[in-house]
């Protein structure tokens, strides 16, 4: 078995680009499994993950534990709510303490930026980032990655567009590097408030004006207004937002070509993505979801196979 070049998967932007490729290509393996009458593979049996939760998440935590039990892993679930940090435990007495139940490698998603490096630093387990605050959503970076060389066969050389609130979005935070890696170009679009300061030191182009970007993309990922994360006002407005920033199927009709549409979800229908366009043939939202249990697989399995 192949593995990848380090031991945790914390986020995309340390990671080669030959890691990234690797966990392409075990993906599309696993892909072919899942689309057996017996979706099963012995491939982790004996090994035990802890799914470690301190925010809420949908797509990310059943994809995980989808993908554990597809490899045949045993499986624990945590949750902060209702679990003992409302006592006051710290995030590495919780961590610690499920490890000495003998669990083999972890999943965490955690509101603070840098979670899951600290995490990393103080254990001697493979530790998977779910997520953490504002850094980096590593497999969902991934998956979007996947999704678009799916669909095009290759990511060098196409434009890939991210419209929104970059400042808060761990989904651009990993999306940026797997992008450039792979040799697309990387443009956002969005409020300027909304836009990190120096994002184009990254290697990445700004552009406000939101048709402007939509007619030089291929893609578009649109992700949502994370006001969760804003102790602040960076929007006068969610309805002057949508006006300017808000992608609708009128929108996409008046550019010349197709563009592909993504959404890490959850999509606030009506604000950043209009029904009609998220649910339309342009979109490949529901395919990024389906392919999220084939790279999480690839990525347990090759963190697995380092041990
Ligand atoms: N894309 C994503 O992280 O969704 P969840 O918050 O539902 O996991």
């Amino acid at each position: 078995m192949s593995a990848l070049s380090q031991k945790h998967l914390t986020g995309l932007k340390n990671l080669q680009k030959s890691d990234i490729e690797l966990i392409f290509q075990t993906a599309d393996n696993f892909k072919d499994v899942l689309q057996r009458p017996i979706k099963k593979v012995p491939s982790l049996r004996d090994i035990t993950i802890a799914n470690l939760f301190f925010e809420d998440s949908t797509r990310t935590r059943m994809s995980f534990e989808l993908a554990e039990k597809r490899l045949s892993a045993d499986t624990i679930n945590f949750s902060a709510s209702g679990s003992s940090v409302k006592k006051g435990e710290t995030l590495l007495d919780t961590v610690r303490n499920i490890l000495a139940m003998k669990v083999d490698m972890i999943v965490m998603r955690h509101y603070s930026s840098g979670a899951a490096n600290f995490i990393a630093q103080n254990v001697n387990v493979n530790v998977v980032n779910a997520g953490d605050g504002t850094h980096e959503h590593p497999t969902q970076g991934l998956l979007d990655g996947f999704s678009v060389r799916e669909k095009f066969g290759d990511l060098k050389g196409l434009n890939y567009l991210i419209i929104g609130d970059i400042k808060h979005s761990r989904v651009a935070g990993s999306d940026i590097p797997l992008m450039l890696k792979m040799g697309a170009k990387v443009k956002v679009c969005g409020p300027p408030t909304l836009v990190p300061k120096f994002i184009e030191e990254l290697g990445v182009t700004y552009e406000p004006n939101l048709r402007k970007a939509l007619e030089w993309c291929d893609v578009a990922n649109v992700l949502r207004i994370q006001l969760e994360r804003m102790d602040i006002k960076f929007i006068p407005s969610l309805r002057e937002y949508s006006l300017f920033y808000g992608v609708n199927k009128e929108l996409l009709d008046s550019i010349p070509k197709k563009i592909t549409i993504m959404h890490p979800g959850p999509i606030n229908r009506g604000i950043e993505l209009t029904s009609d366009a998220a649910d339309s043939k342009q979109s490949i939202i529901l395919q990024q979801v389906e392919n999220g249990v084939a790279i999480r697989m690839a990525v347990l399995y090759l963190l697995g196979g380092r041990n």
